[in-house]
Order: structure tokens, then C-alpha cells, then sequence
């Protein structure tokens, strides 16, 4: 059985299925996953961290698709939640709150604090000494005790693609300041309805550099050992997300050998602790291609451009990151030409790719966009009246619509029309 994205006769398949028929079958444009290559992922995860206790938990911000939750869910990893949202999604996916899911992010509204204490989350990992005293309120108001990590900012550098995605220095907003951090653990042992359990830490996104996980993780099992010693029953290590995936040529597979002895490392020099890992990308980005047809073609002050029918509002990254993604044909096209991949939205930053060279394809001719299961569809928006497009699973020689596209009626379903005037 055939996996991930490949050609055969001149076409390229996802799997089995030939993406032409997909696109002919549902339309364009169209977010076109392998179940295979998730589980493919999650088993490498896996291996590299084989002999130490630990959960991969998924971090559902890369992409919480039910279709792409359901398929890690059934390949046995936990998940990631950092919203009262992909709470609600992970449930319904069938992910179990005590034991798969830990709750994270920077500014949880006392809703979110409750729901996640109230289904009982393996893990809430608090980010301020603010939320610790709204986390305690809520766990003796609900009669519980809520299982609390602190998410730590351990101050270290990280090399990463764009300064947007790095989190771990002590400029930025997330977690408590290292040096603040055994106060306010020591906040959370003395408030009542909590249980400090965890230490948690997140440095970056597409890292390639691990000393930045070691030199964080080192600062973290110095902090559980002294909290230990002050009666602090810490059970779970959080290192957080960060591996990274090969989006241009020059970019390869992450050393996860190397990876996975970091993390022995920080395990060990702590001990009777289970690691937790958060990654996102690293699980579903390379799973996923945007499929689109290219709508014209036209030469503009000197520029070719290839306009498609997918744009910003089904794949930001271009934009937002100068991130790159690699554009292949799915049928065989000759010639070549460089140009600017661009979408249909009014913006002049609307682009998949720029001067990019590839074959001379034509208007009717479909595209592929690569590696775009991480912050595809979960970063889409609607911009220019745009509906949400259409996500389809592929498992071997079979496939399935996970998600239905939105079409011009969904646009205006919260629009109330007779508005209910209230006077003050
Ligand atoms: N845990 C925490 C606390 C995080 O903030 C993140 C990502 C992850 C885990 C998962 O990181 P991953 O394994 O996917 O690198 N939209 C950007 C990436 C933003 C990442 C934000 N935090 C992009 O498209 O590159």
C-alpha cells in the first residue's frame, strides 16, 4: 500500500487515489490528507522516545479537523488543547480529558478555567500567578482538585524560521519569568483545590537546534527537584512542541535519535517523572496537500503570475511567514516558467509562492501545495467572503469528505437579519 504524496505515470497520488479524481469528486480548493502518513509520525515519535515514560500529546492548534483528530486519537496519542474550542473538538473527536488531554495557553478566560476543571484534564498548565487564584477558585467552587503544571519561560535562545515562532525568551508573553517561577509554584502548592503536578515549557516551532530543549530542560528539572523537596508532587514533565519538517529542498527530516536523547536526558536527571511532548507539526504538516486550479495565467511589469483558485485565505504561511512551500502539478505538464503563485484575494500579499520556478502549467491545470497539514485549515479565514474549503481523508485506495466545504448559504447563517433592537 502505497502512502504519502507520490507519482505514478505521470500523476500525483495521495496514497492510492490519484488527487485529479479528488479534485473532479469534490472540488477545488480542496485540503487533501493521508491518514498513513499521521500514524506513520506518530509511530517515529514514538520509537525516538521508546524506554522513557512518557505521552505524545498532539497540539490540536496545528490543525483540529475532526477527521485529523479522529485519526490520531485511533493511532493512541493524547492531545493538546489551548482553547475552550478545541476542548469542546477534542471530546467530541473521543479523546478522554483525564487521561488524553492537557490544557495550555496564555490567556484562558475563566469559562475555559472551568470547563477544563470541570471535565477534569490530566493537565492545566497555568502561565501566571493571576490565573493560579482563578484556577483555585474554580476547583473549590466545583468541590475537585484541579491537576496544575506552570508553564515556565526559561529564557533561551531558539534558531528557528521566523522570529513569529519562536516563544521561549523572557521577552515574550508566554509563562511565568524563570526567576519568578518557584514563587509562584509555591503560590500554587498553598492554594487550595490544587495540585502541582507539572512543569511545562514550550521555546519554539521548527527547530532544528535542540540545545534550546536542553538548556530549558535543565532550568526545569532544577526547579522540580527544589519544589519536590518542598512537598511539590510532581509527576509530569512538559517539554512542549517545536520538531521541525522539511518544507523547502535545502531543508531535511529532523534528527529525532538526537531529539530523543534530550529528552532521556531531562527524564533521567529528574527521574519518576512522565515526560509529555506537544507536538503539532511535526504529526500532520508533511500529511496534507492544498490542491487548487490554476484560474489564468498573465504577465504583469515584467512578472509571469499563475493565478490559482486557493490563496492566503487556505494557506497564510507564504504571507504571514515568507514561509515556503514547494508547488508541484498533479497532471505531467512540459515547459517551465518562474513566477508568482498568487490567489484570488484582493491583496498584493496574496501568494503561495514567489518567482518560484516550476512546469509551465496552464489554466485548468491543478496544483499541489505541499506540507500544509500544520496551519492550513486551522489558520484559514474567510476574508473576501470566502468559505472554509473542503478537507478529504485518504486512507490506502479509499477516501472521505471529513470536512464539507462551506458554500454562499453558510456565509450568512449567524447573520441575523431582523435584528432584536434592545433600548437602554
Ligand atoms: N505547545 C505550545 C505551548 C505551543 O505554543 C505550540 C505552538 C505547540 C505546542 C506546537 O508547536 P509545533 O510542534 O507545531 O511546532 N503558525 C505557526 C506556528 C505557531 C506555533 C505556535 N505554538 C506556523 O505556521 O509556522
Amino acid at each position: 500500500m502505497a502512502q504519502g504524496f507520490g507519482r505514478r505515470d505521470g500523476e500525483l497520488y495521495a496514497a492510492d487515489v490519484p488527487l485529479r479524481l479528488l479534485a473532479e469528486a469534490v472540488g477545488t480548493p480542496a485540503y487533501v490528507y493521508c491518514a498513513e502518513t499521521m500514524r506513520e509520525r506518530v509511530r517515529r515519535l514514538d520509537d525516538a522516545l521508546a524506554g522513557i515514560p512518557h505521552r505524545v500529546h498532539y497540539a490540536a492548534k496545528a490543525n483540529s479537523s475532526g477527521g485529523v483528530l479522529r485519526t490520531l486519537r485511533d493511532a493512541g496519542v493524547g492531545v493538546d488543547v489551548v482553547s475552550g474550542g478545541e476542548l469542546f473538538k477534542a471530546i467530541r473527536a473521543g479523546f478522554r480529558p483525564q487521561t488524553d488531554i492537557v490544557f495550555g495557553g496564555v490567556g484562558k478566560t475563566l469559562r475555559e478555567i472551568g470547563e477544563a476543571i470541570a471535565v477534569g484534564v490530566k493537565l492545566l498548565n497555568v502561565e501566571s500567578e493571576a490565573e493560579l487564584h482563578l484556577a483555585s477558585e474554580m476547583a473549590v467552587e466545583l468541590k475537585t482538585t484541579a491537576a496544575v503544571g506552570i508553564r515556565v519561560n526559561p529564557d533561551v535562545e531558539v534558531e528557528t524560521a521566523h522570529e513569529y515562532i519562536a516563544t521561549g525568551d523572557k521577552e515574550h508573553k508566554f509563562g511565568v519569568p524563570l526567576d519568578d517561577a518557584e514563587r509562584v509554584a509555591r503560590v500554587a502548592m498553598a492554594l487550595p483545590g490544587l495540585a502541582l503536578q507539572g512543569l511545562h515549557m514550550h521555546v519554539g516551532s521548527q527547530l532544528y537546534s535542540y540545545a534550546a530543549y536542553r538548556e530549558g530542560a535543565e532550568k526545569l528539572v532544577a526547579l522540580a527537584k527544589t519544589l519536590r523537596a518542598a512537598g511539590a508532587p510532581i509527576r509530569y514533565l512538559d517539554l512542549g512542541g517545536g520538531l521541525p519538517v522539511p518544507y523547502a529542498p535545502n531543508e531535511g527530516e529532523p534528527d529525532l535519535a538526537a531529539y530523543g536523547a534530550v529528552m532521556r536526558e531531562a527524564v533521567a536527571a529528574l527521574g519518576d517523572v512522565e515526560l509529555l511532548v506537544e507536538h503539532g507539526r511535526y504529526l500532520v504538516a508533511a500529511s496534507a496537500v492544498l490542491v487548487t486550479e490554476v484560474l489564468y495565467r498573465k504577465h504583469n511589469g515584467g512578472v509571469d503570475f499563475v493565478v490559482c483558485d486557493a490563496g492566503m485565505t487556505e494557506l497564510i504561511r507564504p504571507s504571514h511567514y515568507d514561509a515556503y512551500h514547494h508547488v508541484e502539478p498533479v497532471g505531467a505538464v512540459t515547459g517551465q516558467v518562474t513566477a508568482d503563485v498568487v490567489g484570488p484575494v484582493c491583496e498584493s500579499g496574496d501568494f503561495l509562492a514567489v518567482a518560484r520556478t516550476l512546469p509551465d502549467v496552464q489554466p485548468g491545470d491543478l496544483l499541489a501545495i505541499h506540507t500544509v497539514g500544520a496551519y492550513g485549515s486551522a489558520m484559514a479565514s474567510r476574508y473576501n467572503a470566502r468559505g472554509f474549503a473542503a478537507e478529504v481523508l485518504v486512507d490506502g485506495n479509499r477516501w472521505a469528505v471529513v470536512t464539507q466545504p462551506e458554500d454562499y448559504t453558510d456565509l450568512v447563517r449567524q447573520d441575523v437579519e431582523s435584528p432584536q433592537w434592545q433600548e437602554t
